[in-house]
């Protein structure tokens, strides 16, 4: 018997052509899933799609825009016309923004963030939500961040974009509990992957010492909780929130 099966379903994950996502994709496809590969990188999520379907798995390449209402609708329905279904969707894709203090910021760095991180997840979720709802199944797992419950100096847009993930998912998981769809966050603490380009090296090692394990995650064990909570598995679980930060989180 294989725990956490996916097999039949399709996932669409977010972000998918690096890091976590990246994981993400492959752990699903792994157990079963079909996966879109969806991510602004067309080059990395055709990459991505053929390095999985060279290993035997199911999945291809949508490019999409998260922070484009239109490319949203485009790439689920080209995902709809593709496989007919979506099971899972993983809203992984996001940008840390520019490491400064507030009185360096400007609206348009303050807008950028916001346009990925909260409108992003508010477009695919809206995209999804009534294909799920007339099908009464769904899994939607939101990647948030431990910025999101502690809130990181000289991330504020960050911070806050991540705490908008975390409490939409709890108002949304509420609408649609006697639908099938279960809906959770996962609040990873520092991973190695390239969106820490975008920070100093400061940023990193104060986001690192905040770790009781004094490690960073790597893209895997995030990978291995959203993988439980995209499973039928998860039936009895919504609205919460999933902390993979080594201990950091103290609620
Ligand atoms: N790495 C960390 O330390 C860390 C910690 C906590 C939370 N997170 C969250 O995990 C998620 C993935 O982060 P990562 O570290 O793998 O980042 P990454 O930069 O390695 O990968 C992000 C992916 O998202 C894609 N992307 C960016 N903007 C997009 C858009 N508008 N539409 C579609 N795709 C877009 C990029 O092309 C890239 O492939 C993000 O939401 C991030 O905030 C990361």
């Amino acid at each position: 018997m294989r725990f956490f099966d996916l097999s039949g379903q399709t996932a669409v994950v977010t972000g998918a052509a690096a890091g976590i996502g990246e994981a993400i994709a492959w752990r699903l496809a792994r157990a079963g899933a079909t996966v879109a590969v969806a991510d602004i990188d067309r080059d990395g999520a055709n990459r991505v799609a053929a390095a999985l379907v060279a290993e035997g798995h199911e999945a291809f390449p949508v490019e999409i825009d998260i922070a484009d209402e239109a490319s949203v609708a485009r790439a689920m329905a080209k995902v709809l016309e593709r496989t007919g279904r979506i099971d899972i969707l993983v809203n992984n894709a996001g940008v840390a923004g520019k490491a400064a203090p507030l009185w360096e910021q400007t609206p348009e760095d303050w807008r950028a963030v916001m346009a990925v991180n909260l409108d992003g997840v508010f477009h695919c979720c809206r995209a999804v939500i009534s294909h799920m709802r007339a099908r009464r199944y769904g899994r939607i797992v939101n990647i948030a961040s431990v910025a999101g419950k502690e809130g990181n100096p000289n991330m504020t847009a960050y911070s806050a974009s991540k705490a908008g993930v975390i409490a939409f998912t709890k108002a949304l998981a509420k609408e649609v509990a006697l639908e099938g769809i279960c809906v959770n966050s996962v609040t990873p603490a520092v991973v190695r992957t390239k969106i820490l380009d975008q920070l100093t090296p400061e940023q990193i090692e104060y986001m690192t010492s905040r770790i009781p394990m004094r490690r960073t995650g790597t893209p895997e064990e995030i990978a291995a909780v959203v993988h439980f909570l995209a499973s039928p598995d998860c039936s009895f679980v919504t609205g919460q929130c999933y902390d993979a930060s080594g201990g950091r989180a103290t609620y």
